[in-house]
């Protein structure tokens, strides 16, 4: 490590402590803590994941590197603090719940601050630096090892407070992006780790449409990929408080569709098949699916369900699925 990289590090070091220590025993933050407690996350979550609070003086940080001997413009550029027109010194992170990211080996790189109320941003990240590339780094990896290597199983999730609250659950072979969709890179991760990954993300649009996309990187990478179902309006972590980890574990991990079975859902939002035409488009674009399966029985299995549901011969779409197999080879 060069020495820059390693003056980083050690600021995050002291700093996860810090933020931490803050969150424990400041007086400023109790408010944080209960909120966290309110949310159902436990002493022992908050232990394990180092889990912190910055305090809302704008230079508690900045005086704190300063003693330690850290080089300011270091520190700026590791986003813990940002300089002004006169090259002084502020706290980036105030007043938030703070998430160290840690990397593969553990090390905090850097951190996501969460805002206690409303306030915008929801989450203020740091800047990437050669120690923290996003699309490089899986939230939680570190920790989840051992029981990924255990069930060959990842699951994969959108927030970091999905990930605590599976673990909270027993489910601690979870991971998470850090709110981008998932890089190649993330994908080849998942894949050199684990044989099954499922994909858990939060049940609105946009978490139906991201988990689209992930799921279709990751089965192209080679994962048997499956996707998990939740109820409109609810994350992983919302659904874990209100209905608890065994239901969780139950009714949307063990409940997860196989990739091919979700995506022939997904695409129905796309069609009216009312319609004549959209009924034949949509016909096609699932037959495209199944054409891309390896396994002769599962083919076999979606096209009798598909049969089925539009009333037609399954040699029909039998010979259609030979054809676009021929086609793409
Ligand atoms: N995110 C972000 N910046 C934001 C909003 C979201 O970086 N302004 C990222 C965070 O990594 C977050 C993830 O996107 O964990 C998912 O966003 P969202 O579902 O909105 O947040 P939750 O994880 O559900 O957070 P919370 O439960 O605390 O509201
Ligand atoms: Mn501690
Ligand atoms: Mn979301
Ligand atoms: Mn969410
Ligand atoms: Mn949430």
């Amino acid at each position: 490590t060069d020495p820059e990289s390693q003056s980083i590090l050690d600021a995050h070091e002291w700093m996860t402590k810090l933020y931490h220590h803050m969150l424990r025993n400041s007086k400023e933050g109790k408010n944080a803590l209960q909120y966290l407690l309110d949310r159902g996350f436990t002493e022992e979550t908050i232990q394990k994941y180092q889990l912190g609070f910055s305090p809302t003086s704008p230079t508690f940080v900045a005086t704190f590197l300063e003693k330690k001997g850290f080089h300011p413009q270091t520190m700026v550029k590791a986003g813990l603090l940002n300089a002004n027109e006169k090259g002084e010194y502020f706290d980036r992170f105030r007043g938030r719940i703070m998430f160290p990211l840690r990397n593969h080996l553990g090390k905090t790189v850097a951190f996501a601050g969460r805002s206690l109320g409303d306030q915008e941003p929801k989450y203020l990240n740091s800047p990437e630096t050669d120690l923290f590339q996003k699309g490089r780094l899986l939230f939680n990896f570190d920790l989840a090892r051992s029981s990924i290597r255990k069930s060959k199983t990842m699951v994969l999730f959108e927030g970091y407070a999905d990930v605590l609250s599976a673990d909270q659950a027993g489910i601690g072979n979870g991971v998470a992006t850090m709110g981008t969709s998932i890089s190649e890179t993330q994908a080849q991760l998942i894949k050199r780790y684990a044989d099954r990954v499922i994909v858990c993300y939060d049940g609105d649009d946009a978490g139906t449409t991201a988990a689209a996309k992930a799921a279709k990187l990751l089965k192209q990478t080679g994962c048997q990929t499956n996707v998990a179902r939740l109820p409109e309006g609810l994350d992983p972590d919302d659904y874990i408080k209100k209905f608890g980890g065994d239901r969780f574990e139950r009714e949307v991990i063990e409940a997860s569709d196989p990739y091919t079975s979700f995506i022939i859902n997904f695409l129905r939002r796309n069609y009216n098949l009312q319609l004549e035409g959209d009924r034949i488009a949509y016909i096609e674009k699932v037959l495209q699916e199944i054409a891309q399966l390896e396994r002769a029985i599962e083919r076999e299995h979606y096209l009798k369900a598909l049969a089925e549901e539009f009333q037609m011969s399954i040699d029909t779409l039998k010979s259609e699925v030979e054809h676009l197999k021929a086609q793409s080879n």
